[in-house]
């Protein structure tokens, strides 16, 4: 059984089918990438498949069980941990408490408010032990992201960079200790220098067999990390397999490369700039990495 089956899973916004049929499934351990054009529908599929939106037909199992119709906090504490396209932190929340929020959404919380308030004006040594589990393996994640993240424990998120807020959401996630971690444009807004230390970094997570789900567009870290690269247009799937496959698929490469291409003519007949009209994959992979 895979980890996660996706199946024929479809989501329609007032006649915008922005997710159409699409079935995936995930193994253990495993890095799929899923790449596509502006508007293909890639970020929907991720607030399906972690319940920050529902499906308008189709199935999502984790360990043969479904998750349509539960909460987000539900899909959470089952197991999926996602990052946002725009990044989410509490900016007037510390590092540190940023990180804790991850940690207590997989904590076994008391069943009832009554018991909530107990437990936080008479904390019981139980609670108390495991107020403490939580802090140090919080503390344990942040310092995943070394002096980046570590001498800023105590600071609130807002005074942080954006980089480091990107961290901090990631941290968040990894808190959760997800069996399913996705990350949409985790590099976005980043210079090449950020870039390259989240691809190590997401490159340490897999090795160390954390399954991940990634909303990309710069090519040269797709194709550094994916074991799989899925690739959406108009809400479908119109490609799927190793990264050398697709780097060269010609669907891929007039659906993908063919929007890039315009919105770099565009750009270009903007600024009245000369620009190729072809340009080999690997060389886009180069620039925009
Ligand atoms: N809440 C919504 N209501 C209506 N339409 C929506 C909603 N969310 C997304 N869409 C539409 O669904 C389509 C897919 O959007 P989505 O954000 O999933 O694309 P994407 O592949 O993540 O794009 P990008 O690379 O720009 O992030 C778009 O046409 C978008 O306008
Ligand atoms: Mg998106």
């Amino acid at each position: 059984m895979s980890l996660l089956e996706i199946a024929h899973l479809s989501r329609n916004f007032d006649g915008i089918l922005a997710v159409d049929n699409i079935s995936l499934t995930v193994e253990e351990g495993e890095t799929i990438s899923i790449i596509g054009p502006n508007g293909a529908g890639k970020t929907t599929l991720f607030n399906l498949v972690t319940g920050t939106d529902r499906p308008t037909h189709g199935e999502i199992r984790l360990d043969g069980r479904s998750l349509v119709g539960l909460s987000p906090d539900q899909f959470a504490s089952r197991g999926m941990a996602r990052t946002f396209q725009h990044g989410r932190v509490f900016g007037n929340l510390s590092v540190l408490d940023n990180v804790l929020i991850g940690a207590h959404t997989r904590r076994k919380r008391p069943h009832n408010l009554v018991a909530e308030l107990l437990a936080a004006l008479l904390p019981f040594p139980s609670v108390r032990t495991d107020e403490y589990r939580l802090r140090q393996d919080a503390e344990a994640i942040i310092a995943l992201f070394g002096e980046r993240l570590t001498p800023r424990l105590h600071q609130p998120a807002s005074s942080l960079s954006y980089a480091n807020r990107r961290r901090v959401e990631l941290a968040r996630a990894l808190a959760l200790h997800p069996r399913i971690l996705l990350l949409d444009e985790p590099t976005a807004g980043m210079n090449p220098t950020e870039t390259a230390e989240m691809l190590e970094f997401i490159r340490t997570l897999k090795q160390r067999g954390l399954t991940i789900l990634l909303i990309e567009h710069k090519l040269a870290l797709v194709m550094a990390l994916s074991d799989r690269v899925v690739v959406m247009d108009n809400g479908q799937k119109i490609a799927e397999g190793s990264p050398e496959v697709i780097r060269t698929n010609p669907q891929v490469i007039e659906a993908y490369l063919g929007h890039k291409q315009h919105q770099r003519d565009v750009a270009a007949q903007s600024a009245q700039a000369q620009v190729p009209t072809e340009k080999p994959l690997s060389r886009l992979a180069v620039e925009t990495s």
